[in-house]
């Protein structure tokens, strides 16, 4: 795995909150994740790629859905978590775990029909890096491939409540030493449409965790990859 030593860090918050609190969402799939089954279905897609699975809440459901999943995480601690529970799950045989950053793929070319990310590519910390994930995004996915994102909203009342009236910041610190990136609208299809044909883009709210009460929102993107325009979406 290829990473940088301020991703390593992340890599190593995460790590650090799977080995206190476990199943921290629960292992009931996300919103998103229904969502995103839908929009599969509906284009026959087969192979999935989800970036940032944590302990696989999502990747099993996916692969219980009949999709065949490779499911990505950097935290080592997050895979162990997935491998004590997932592999009994009915999708077994669907399901494959690898422990690499979303940024720096050690994944072929035009390798999916489908990428699924949740709750994950603001934790890359600078819009460079985002663009470098969409960029990863595009390359990994097969032409007119199909990719459903969430990342979050500052719109979120809690964090804007916290860290700012919402809006037009990015960058804030989350938890102490935590930093993620709160981007708008306009903020997100900037680094966005370069690279594909925006379908969807809508609200989501999903409860923080098991033990945070109140409801984080999220952008929901779905995403086309064109089959022209020099492997650009073409309109
Ligand atoms: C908020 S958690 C969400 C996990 C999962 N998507 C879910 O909803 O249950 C974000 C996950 O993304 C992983 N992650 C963050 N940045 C990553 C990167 N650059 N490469 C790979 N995994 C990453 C973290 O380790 C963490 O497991």
């Amino acid at each position: 795995m290829r990473i940088d030593k301020e991703l390593a860090e992340v890599a190593e918050f995460w790590s650090t909150r799977y080995r206190t609190e476990g199943f921290i969402w629960g292992t009931a799939p996300s919103p998103c994740a229904y969502k995103a089954a839908t929009c599969f279905m509906s284009q026959g897609v087969e192979r999935v790629l989800e970036l940032g699975c944590g302990y696989g809440r999502d990747a099993v459901y996916l692969a219980n859905q009949g999709f065949d999943v490779t499911a990505v995480d950097f935290s080592a601690a997050a895979l162990a978590l997935a491998n004590s529970w997932t592999m009994r799950g009915d999708g077994a045989g669907r399901l494959d775990y690898l422990r690499d950053n979303l940024v720096d793929l050690d994944l072929a070319e035009s390798a999916y029909d489908a990428v699924f990310s949740h709750r994950t590519l603001h934790l890359v910390v600078s819009r460079e890096r985002l663009n470098k994930a969409f960029a990863e995004i595009h390359r990994v996915l097969k032409p007119g491939g199909t990719a459903c994102v969430s990342l979050r909203n500052p719109r979120d009342p809690t964090q804007a409540k916290t860290h700012g009236s919402g809006g037009e910041y990015s960058e804030v610190s989350f938890r102490p030493g935590h930093r993620i990136l709160f981007l708008s609208d306009a903020e997100l299809t900037e680094i966005v449409e370069p690279h594909f044909s925006i379908v969807a883009h809508e609200e989501v709210q999903e409860r923080e965790s098991r033990t945070q009460n109140y409801e984080a929102a999220l952008h929901f993107l779905v995403l086309s990859k064109g089959t022209g325009n020099g492997g650009r979406f073409a309109e």
